[in-house]
């Protein structure tokens, strides 16, 4: 990782190298914490964070959904992020806050640590996440089943939702695979480890509904948004494993990934095996509504 800039580490901009914790904070121990992924684009208009106000609603609710105390409030997070993406000198960044239960007592009780607050950024272009991109990734549809929210809230952007996600994601590469597609413990299609999945058949656009288990991706209400402000629908419905391989078009969404093509599941091709028309489409409407290229979503930037 590139060292560049600030770190701001609860109300203050350390240097990078600097943003350092002890190695009994809770959270690394048990993974109390829950983060954002946010990116700010180097746009014709300069620099302009996407959607911060929905980052920063979905971080406190993940916050809430652990009982966690917070010490500040949205709006100076908000405003911290800014702060610190000015400070990062970068044009186009990945931003990463994250509050976690922090260094004091070591068991499992989280509550008798205090909340620390940290965000940080490093250089990363749009388009930068390449697989799935150009040719479109292949996946894996995973052994490991999704986690649900009889176990743990899915709905929260939480460290300990991602052991499950990262195992899925290894098992996924290490069997020759660029990401994986995990199923919930009814065998309905969820999530990829990172990523909301979408699958074209027949003209219709259909994604898992938020009752599957899935985080609700600020990149899926925004292809959702995109695509019914250009006079389409999206259908929120249980899909199986199946309906993936007969599938016309697959693509996913997220803040790293943006729209990414998915071209291969398993044993099956999908659609002629190459990144599908609507995908495009919305690779392009998407990167428009990024750069502030298309006026009716101009609000979803906030330039720094
Ligand atoms: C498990 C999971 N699902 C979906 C997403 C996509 O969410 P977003 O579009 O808000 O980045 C992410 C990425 O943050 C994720 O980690």
């Amino acid at each position: 990782m590139k060292e560049v800039g600030k770190i701001w580490m609860n109300g203050k901009l350390v240097p990078f190298k600097d943003a350092k914790v002890h190695v009994l904070t809770h959270a690394l121990h048990y993974s109390t914490a829950v983060f954002e992924g946010i990116r700010c684009y180097k746009t014709p208009k300069g620099s302009a964070i996407f959607r911060l106000p929905e980052h920063v609603e979905r971080l406190f609710n993940s916050a809430k959904m652990y009982s966690m105390k917070m010490q500040y409030s949205e709006k100076q997070i908000t405003d911290a992020i800014v702060k610190t993406v000015k400070a990062s000198t970068l044009k186009e960044c990945y931003i990463r806050p994250i509050a976690y239960y922090g260094y004091g007592k070591l068991g499992l009780t989280p509550t008798q640590n205090k909340v620390d607050m940290a965000i940080a950024c490093w250089e990363w272009k749009m388009g930068e996440s390449k697989a799935g991109k150009v040719s479109g990734a292949r996946c894996k549809v995973s052994s490991w089943i999704r986690i649900d929210s009889t176990s743990q809230p899915m709905k929260a952007k939480a460290a300990s939702n991602y052991s499950n996600a990262a195992l899925a994601r290894v098992e996924a590469l290490e069997e020759g695979y660029d990401e994986a597609i995990m199923l919930n413990s009814e065998g309905k299609i969820a999530e990829g480890s990172a990523e909301n999945i979408f699958v074209v058949k027949d003209e219709q656009i259909l994604t898992p509904p938020p009752t599957s288990g899935i985080l609700e991706g600020i990149t899926r209400d925004s292809v959702i948004q995109i695509i019914e402000q250009n006079g389409g629908t999206v259908t929120e419905t249980n899909l199986d494993r199946e309906d993936l391989y007969i599938a016309d078009e697959v693509f996913m969404t997220g803040t790293a990934a943006e729209v990414k093509s998915v071209t291969r599941i398993d044993h099956a091709t999908i659609g002629n095996g190459k990144p599908g028309v609507i995908t495009k489409a919305l690779q392009k409407a998407f990167t428009d509504v990024a750069m502030g290229r298309d006026e009716r979503f101009i609000s979803w930037l906030k330039y720094v």
